[in-house]
C-alpha cells in the first residue's frame, strides 16, 4: 500500500542558452492548476493525492511531462482542460487518460 493513492510529478525544468525544456511550454501552468484543482477537491494528502514539482525527468522531447505514481503512467498536456481531464479520469477515478498519455519511446 503506498502512502499517498496517487502521486504526481510536474518536469518543472527550466534551461538556459536556447535549449527546449517543459518550463517552455507552461509546465509551471499545468502544476499550479493541478495543486488548486486537488485542493479545491479536498484530495490532497496521506491515502490522497500528492502533486510534487520535478527536475528534469529525462523525456523532454514530449514536454511538458507529468508522471503519476504508483502507476508509472506518463501524461503530456496542453492546457488547463487537459490537467483537469487527469484530475478528474486518474487522480479522482483511477481512469487513465488514454489520449494524453506520452508515447514510450519519447526520450530527451
Ligand atoms: S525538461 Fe522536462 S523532462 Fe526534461
Amino acid at each position: 500500500m503506498s502512502y499517498y493513492k496517487h502521486h504526481i510529478f510536474f518536469c518543472l525544468n527550466q534551461r538556459d542558452k536556447g535549449e527546449d525544456s517543459c518550463a517552455q511550454h507552461a509546465a509551471q501552468a499545468g502544476f499550479d492548476r493541478c495543486k488548486s484543482r486537488i485542493k479545491a477537491e479536498r484530495l490532497a494528502g496521506p491515502g490522497g493525492v500528492r502533486v510534487n514539482k520535478a527536475g528534469c525527468l529525462d523525456r523532454c522531447a514530449g514536454g511538458p511531462v507529468a508522471v503519476v505514481y504508483p502507476d508509472e503512467t506518463w501524461y503530456t498536456f496542453v492546457d488547463e482542460q487537459d490537467i483537469d481531464e487527469i484530475v478528474e479520469s486518474h487522480l479522482k477515478r483511477g481512469e487513465v487518460v488514454e489520449r494524453l498519455l506520452l508515447p514510450p519511446n519519447v526520450g530527451r
